[in-house]
């Protein structure tokens, strides 16, 4: 999410909420299952949102996306199903007549309501064949998303996730998008707190407060790694978030319930090729 858009709600939740969030995270994660094996070279982009669309109505569920309005442009409602965002687009890609091509990385993000919770997913796939440097922007993106889901435990604060994060983008010499930020989740697709995946400076720290953590809270941490610069660009569409120098980008998001000892996936359906990489 981008910052300073979410509902104040308290991010901890009550069991029966957190089953209702486990819910939406089994659609959100029996879509990217779907869609897995229909991510090769010369499906369209639009191809897959109908897919998905059509099998997020089947389970009784709608998208979290179609129809979202950024802060107050209400005139550019989100207008598909899935944000599908292929190379240097870091996120927020709209489907349309764009064809995947062998080599391409195309991060698919799935957002649902269903009975009144969110479930929220993101994946980056490869089609067909990558090449080596982006494999490891892949796995270290991966890698990076795990490392901050261990700082999800009570009594870490948010500012552990988002160093542990960074910490291991930078290492590869990779830049973490500063722009948009992982969430708490639950009535609404973001909540508080936000959940940067930087340690911000100073001079941004009221916009991303450090906030202690809690058992029971439902958050979404999705980071986005960029293979150059951590600075993005968005285009005239509103929507479209691409790298400032052109490099490839991934993201990966999982939610998570903060528990004592380890936080608790929701979002836990890993595709095949990137079982090997988390464990
Ligand atoms: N997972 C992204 C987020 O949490 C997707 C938002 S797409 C939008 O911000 F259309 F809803 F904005
Ligand atoms: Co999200």
């Amino acid at each position: 999410m981008t910052a300073r858009s979410s509902q104040r709600v308290n991010p901890v939740k009550r069991p029966d909420e957190i089953e209702a969030l486990r819910v939406a995270a089994e659609v959100v994660s029996g879509v990217h299952k779907m869609l897995r094996e229909r991510i090769v070279p010369g499906v369209v982009t639009s191809e897959l949102d109908n897919w998905a669309e059509e099998y997020i109505r089947d389970q009784g569920a709608t998208s979290a996306f179609k129809g979202y309005v950024m802060g107050d442009d209400e005139d550019n409602p989100y207008p598909a199903t899935l944000c599908i965002s292929i190379n240097d687009i870091v996120v927020h890609g709209i489907p349309g007549d764009t064809l995947l091509k062998e080599g391409d990385i195309v991060a698919v993000d799935v957002g649902v309501v269903k009975d009144g919770y969110h479930g929220d997913c993101a994946f980056t796939y490869g089609v067909g064949e990558i090449d080596e440097s982006k494999q490891r922007l892949l796995e270290t993106t991966v890698k990076a998303l795990y490392l901050g889901i261990e700082q999800a435990v009570p009594g870490n604060w948010v500012y552990d996730i988002a160093g542990a994060i960074q910490k291991e983008v930078e290492r590869k010499g990779y830049g973490v998008v500063r722009e948009l930020v992982g969430h708490g989740i639950g009535r609404s697709l973001h909540e508080d707190p936000a959940v940067p995946n930087f340690v911000p400076n100073p001079f941004v720290r009221h916009r991303f407060q450090n906030q202690k953590l809690v058992g029971a809270m439902v958050i979404c941490i999705e980071p986005m790694v960029n293979a150059g610069t951590y600075k993005v660009d968005t285009e005239d569409d509103g929507w479209t978030v691409r790298t400032h120098d052109g490099l490839p980008s991934a993201h990966f998001e999982h939610m998570v319930v903060v528990r004592e000892g380890e936080a608790e996936i929701l979002t836990n359906h890993i595709p095949e090729p990137v079982t090997e990489l988390v464990t």
